[in-house]
């Protein structure tokens, strides 16, 4: 089978957990390596969490490699309260014998696109884009051979989960998204309200997941402070789970709902709307489309994806 060719930008924490292990089981892909950098939690701690799901995933082992540490611009605020101070539900995971891998994640996104055939290559991005927009302000002759960038990012048509106007991976890194957004490169956001309503995981579907065997016990698991958060926010426990449905709608498009394509525009000031992605439904801008926005999942066929992936 002629596999399509990925690559995964992560600042792996606990849902970005589970969207790596559904990618490296999806046997249509390749995973050719995953760059990590800072959000949920550092880029070093991203790194150790991405290694430990690629064992739990236990399928192939790509390698991964730290981009940077640091967003361009704003101070790091992590996402502790959200995923646990190691990212992964603060319950002991660390990899059994895998190690990161010598190589800088940005310089080797370039490499790779450099030495791929247009389109050949398909980015998924998990967290904060500042990766992304290094390795478009490095080398956009390169990026440009991308087949296209499919983001965990922005509040979609929807409210924010960090402020009412933000989500967390363009909030934690604006700058960032502005670049990427004023790429030209083809990008597809997928909001935060696409993981919600019907396509939140409900307490069955989490103990059907659970129940499954090693990895669907550490993929819900790790989710351990998110469930314990939404149990606040939410009133009962669920799981928002915010990059499987990025993963998803990227490799599993049978699962999109609503995806149109608008002018969308990051707000970098410093006030209440900062890192808000604003998407200019009705064209108030004049200025043409310059990404996908997917705001809602067919959740009956996202979540069997995940149940098929995870092997529930
Ligand atoms: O807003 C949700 C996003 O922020 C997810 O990617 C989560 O892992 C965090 O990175
Ligand atoms: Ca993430």
């Amino acid at each position: 089978m002629n596999r399509q060719k990925i690559i995964i930008d992560t600042d792996c924490g606990s849902d970005d957990a589970m969207a790596i292990a559904m990618a490296l089981r999806d046997e249509r892909y390749e995973v050719l390596f995953f760059s990590a950098c800072s959000g949920n939690v550092c880029a070093d701690q991203a790194v150790i969490n991405t290694l430990t799901t690629i064992e739990y995933a236990a399928t192939y082992e790509p390698p991964v490699y730290l981009g940077s540490s640091l967003p361009l611009v704003k101070t790091l605020a992590f996402a502790h309260e959200t995923h646990g101070n190691d990212g992964m539900g603060d319950i002991g995971l660390v990899p059994s014998r895998l190690q990161r891998a010598e190589g800088n994640g940005v310089l080797k996104t370039l490499e790779a696109l450099e030495q791929s055939e247009p389109g050949e290559i398909e980015i998924v991005a998990l967290g904060p884009l500042t990766n992304l927009a290094l390795a478009i302000r490095l080398n956009p002759e390169a990026m440009r051979r991308v087949k296209r960038i499919s983001i965990m990012g922005s509040a979609g048509l929807g409210t924010g989960n960090v402020t009412p106007a933000s989500e967390f991976n363009i909030w934690q890194d604006p700058e960032a998204a502005k670049i990427v957004l004023e790429s030209g490169l083809p990008l597809m956001l997928v909001g935060w309200d696409a993981c919600l309503d019907e396509s939140m995981l409900n307490p069955d579907e989490i103990a059907r997941i659970r129940s499954s065997g090693a990895l669907g016990q550490f993929a819900i698991d790790c989710n351990r402070c998110l469930m314990e958060m939404n149990a606040g926010r939410f009133g009962y426990n669920c799981l928002d789970m915010a990059d499987p449905a990025a993963m998803a709608a990227a490799l599993h498009p049978e699962c999109i709902d609503v995806c149109d394509a608008y002018y969308c525009e990051v707000d970098t000031s410093s006030g209440i709307s900062s890192g808000a992605v604003l998407v200019d439904v009705y064209g108030f801008s004049g200025k043409e489309p310059n990404t996908l926005v997917c705001s809602k999942l067919k959740s009956d066929i996202y979540k069997d994806y995940i149940f098929r992936m995870l092997g529930a």
